[in-house]
């Protein structure tokens, strides 16, 4: 290809075809090939070369396309994933192998990982564990566990077919071949090409007073279209998740109460932006308080309360104190944990543009109707005037239930009425969205002479940061959630949640209940040491079983399955018991632990409604919709849903398209969040499809046994040996339609939090096997087998790829991760694990059947890490001797631990 482009100009060939694209040379590769070149497979997850979302190759080499200069790529060849799946071969088989292995989940990392694997098939290197990890070792996974994308790679060259059939098929990803391809958009991928960009201004302090210099002056010197301020709200400048607790603003008035926290916002070219002087603002930087230890009333966040807790959770059934007092054997403790950072690879991102008297926003987001009526709020519009259409969301496990970048692409779309967009930084996107909730337990747990539990006392304390988001659910969920799944005669739970002057502490995976398994399992495994009983029989001994209450007085006469989990767990804990024994009976320097922990978690709202509605038809033409609201963030809604409504209906699952979501043309299927849309949003695919069906044969006037077949642009019914036609009538809508909700049934918790929370529990029990250097106190991971009633396998793969995300995220908790304000705001400050720190995984599925859910089936998202970080924990102390009470268990921490326990050298 020629060398030589005009000036500002570069020339490469990407993806075979030679091409010159506007270019300033010192500009990143990544970005100049997805805003010049147009290859959107090209993801950005930090610009730092922490994430290797943005894998290319650059004349056959793997590189981190945002380090690398655009210049630098001059005469050069580039491929992206696209260009490799459409033209090469490899790489197709590669991509059919990532699909029947769901490696990929939400699919942003998916690029990355495919392209640097493309580089080792090319390179002719033995296909081994070892090798795939080390060629993949550079892009990060925050969905996946890696285990899925190391068993693709190791397939690629198999040309094996997907599995077909309903529920119980591990049938692929039906939103799975735009992951691999290349064709996925997310949240920064679909904006129009003259759409203006949006950037925040943002407090450098934890907490600051502020006043803004002369705006207007500011704006026409640097030739901005627009900059919005508290001022600008047409609505309320006020936005939340709970009713009551709506207390964060779009922008701070007059004290940032954050660091991140926004003040403004700038609307302009990219070139504008770029060149722009320092924004007009004065911070003075006043008093703050970042752990709940210095938050009583010094510094009083929200002016209107007397102190600085946001809410208090409480649930009390029997008598913990006499109980206590009674016990033949007592252990307690105090155990903490840090905030934690989501660190999904796509960072937040969103595009508006005013339709008429309507806004419409595309962005990542787990919660499309709440996004839209904090938006309505926002900008004081009717519901009907706001519009959300979910792009595919590269991660979310929680943070993307809030608003982030939305209000303010949906202000500006409206006041310029020109298309505008924003992507957060890396930077950006850790400082400023929630985290997981740093707590503070002293627990006390109570056993008679037989092992038999009798009593535990629990008071948590939580950091929720400066704005309430989701802090209420937590201070709810984790007293009903602390005994884990044992039978508590005597329980005396109590929760606060606590603001200070960090980022708002919201949902992640779990609410508030891993880290209080993290403090509960820990003890479990000291009362059992106590009592000189096996930890595992010791937890089979106490768990719940059918017809057993819980804490709050529920009883469940089916499907309480952890005893299955423990049960199924015995075999690997002996043998791993045994294999560790032997071990460390000639290893001084190193030592092996084996530790187990359980955990449940309720699906759906705690108490309160939260129903999900799918709506079904067929056209005049025979083609039959499902729309299908449920948010699929990579855990596979889309997938599951679509196997339930396809079984009710009696069709193939490759018979149904589907819609959506989008609040236009799908009717709320509520949030992707607390594990409810498998349960909750799957019981209303299952009654739609009944539905449906129940029209479609009574219009044929067959029987129920009927069977039912979409062809030749209609309906044949086959019932006894006679075919019916099922007649479409022309119409302007469907033909023949259905929409059913379901709620789960739950009843409210009275002043001492009895009653029926959830419908539905899910319960799990997980086994880690580790090496820990008593030295170095240095951890390595060997194995997990993870033990989950899921009620019923809707999706057998998709269960597995749920658990070993799951405990990758738990393997973070326990062993590496802790947001820092104002420290940690990046990839390599912030650690996740990466493919060399989650060893191999072991899923163990176990079926107990569920009264309520559809098929019998659970939700799971949130059970996977909850064992996790306690199973860890557990097996440091079985190692080392050594208990870690602070997470994470940094290599200095287990040392210092194992030198306070006298056991170290
Ligand atoms: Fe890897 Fe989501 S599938 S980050």
């Amino acid at each position: 290809m020629s060398l030589d482009a005009p000036q500002g100009h570069i020339g490469f060939t990407l993806n075979g075809s030679e091409i010159t694209v506007p270019a300033d040379p010192t500009a990143r590769l990544s970005e100049v090939l997805r805003e010049s070149a147009g290859a959107r497979d090209v993801k950005v997850g930090c610009n730092a070369g922490d994430c290797g979302a943005c894998t290319v190759l650059l004349d056959g080499a793997p590189v981190c396309a945002c380090m690398i200069a655009a210049g630098q790529a001059q005469g050069c060849e580039i491929e992206t994933q696209a260009g490799l799946v459409a033209g090469d071969r490899d790489a197709e088989r590669l991509a059919q192998s990532f699909q029947r292995h769901q490696a990929a989940q939400c699919g942003i990392c998916t690029p990355g990982m495919m392209v640097s694997a493309v580089a080792l098939l090319r390179s002719g290197e033995d296909l081994t564990e070892e090798s795939v990890s080390d060629a993949l070792g550079g892009v990060l996974c925050r969905c996946t566990g890696y285990r899925k994308i190391i068993a693709a790679v190791l397939d690629a060259s198999t040309a094996a077919p997907l599995a077909e059939g309903g529920v119980g098929a591990p049938i692929a990803r039906l939103d799975g071949w735009q992951k691999v391809n290349g064709s996925e958009r997310f949240g920064d991928d679909v904006a129009p090409a003259d759409a203006l960009t949006v950037q925040v201004i943002r407090s450098p302090f934890h907490r600051a007073s502020f006043s803004f210099g002369d705006l207007e002056t500011f704006r026409e010197e640097n030739a901005l279209e627009l900059i919005l301020t508290s001022a600008d709200i047409p609505g309320e400048n006020r936005f939340g998740v709970i009713p009551g607790f709506e207390d964060q603003p779009v922008f701070a008035e007059g004290e940032t109460r954050f660091k991140g926290e926004a003040v403004a916002a700038v609307v302009g070219t990219p070139e504008a932006l770029a060149g722009m002087e320092p924004f007009p603002v004065a911070w003075e930087e006043l008093a703050s308080v970042l752990t709940p230890e210095g938050a009583d009333t010094a510094v009083l966040l929200h002016g209107d309360r007397a102190d600085n807790v946001m809410c208090r959770g409480y649930v009390a059934r029997g008598n913990a104190a006499e109980a206590m007092s009674k016990a033949a054997h007592v252990v307690s403790g105090e155990f903490s944990t840090g905030f934690i950072e989501h660190g999904y690879i796509e960072p937040e991102a969103a595009s508006a543009r005013r339709v008429g008297d309507r806004i419409e926003v595309q962005c990542c987001t787990q919660a499309p109707f709440m996004n839209r009526d904090g938006i309505a709020g926002i900008m004081g519009l009717a519901l009907e005037q706001v519009r959300i259409l979910p792009t595919a969301t590269g991660g979310g496990f929680g943070s993307k239930l809030d608003l982030t970048a939305q209000p303010y692409v949906a202000l500006a779309a409206w006041v310029l009425n020109r298309p505008v967009r924003i992507a957060y930084t890396r930077t950006e996107s850790i400082a400023t969205s929630t985290k997981r909730h740093p707590s503070q337990v002293h627990m006390e747990v109570g056993a008679d002479a037989e092992g038999r539990i009798s009593a535990v006392r629990f008071d948590g304390v939580f950091n929720t940061g400066a704005y309430a988001s989701w802090g209420p659910t937590v201070a709810n969920r984790v007293p009903i959630h602390a005994s884990g799944p044992y039978k508590t005669p005597n329980y005396e739970a109590k929760s606060a949640g606590i603001h200070t002057n960090t980022a708002p502490a919201g949902a992640f995976r779990g609410f508030g209940v891993p880290q209080s398994a993290v403090a509960q399992e820990q003890l479990y495994d000291l009362l059992a040491e106590k009592l000189g009983m096996d930890r595992l029989d010791f937890r089979r001994l106490n768990c719940l079983g059918n017809g057993d209450p819980t804490v709050t007085g529920q009883v469940f006469e089916a499907g309480m399955g952890i005893d299955a989990c423990f049960d199924a767990l015995k075999p690997h804990w002996d043998k791993a018991l045994a294999e560790a024994e032997t071990f460390n009976a000639s290893n001084k320097a190193r030592k092996r632990g084996v530790g187990i922990a359980a955990g449940w978690y309720g699906c759906g709202n705690t108490s309160i409604s939260n129903p999900s509605t799918i709506r079904a038809g067929i056209t005049p033409e025979g083609t039959l919709c499902l729309h299908q609201g449920a948010v699929d963030i990579g855990q596979g809604a889309n997938t599951v849903i679509t196997q339930i409504f396809a079984e009710a209906l009696g069709v193939p699952v490759g018979q149904i398209t589907i819609l959506g979501p989008d609040t236009d043309i799908t009717p709320d299927a509520g949030k992707t969040s607390a594990s409810r849309q498998t349960y909750i949003s799957g019981n209303a695919a299952r009654l739609c499809g009944a539905a449906l069906r129940a029209k479609i044969l009574r219009q044929g006037n067959v029987s129920e046994a009927a069977t039912i077949t979409l062809e030749d642009g209609g309906i044949t019914l086959s019932d006894a040996g006679t075919k019916v036609r099922v007649l479409l009538e022309p119409s302007e809508g469907y033909a023949i339609e259905a929409v059913e909700s379901y709620d789960p049934p739950t009843t409210p918790l009275d002043e001492n939090g009895q009653g029926d929370p959830y419908a539905v529990f899910g319960t799990a029990a997980q086994i880690c096997e580790l090496e820990v250097d008593m030295a170095l106190g240095t951890v390595k991971l060997l194995r997990i087998v993870a033990a989950h009633d899921v009620g019923r396998a809707i999706n057998p793969l998709l269960v597995e790829g749920q658990i070993e995300g799951g405990v990758a995220q738990g393997i973070g908790l326990a062993l590496m991760e802790e947001f820092l304000p104002g420290r940690t705001e990046n990839l390599h400050d912030y650690l996740i694990p990466t493919i060399g720190d989650v060893p191999p995984i072991e899923s163990l599925i176990i079926e107990s059947g569920d009264a309520h859910g559809p098929y019998g089936a659970k939700g799971l998202g949130e059970h996977c890490l909850i064992p996790t970080a306690p199973a860890v924990l557990n097996a440091i102390a079985h190692a080392t001797g050594a208990r870690v009470h602070h997470l994470p268990a940094t290599p200095d921490t287990v040392r210092v631990a194992i030198l306070a326990s006298g056991k170290g050298a």
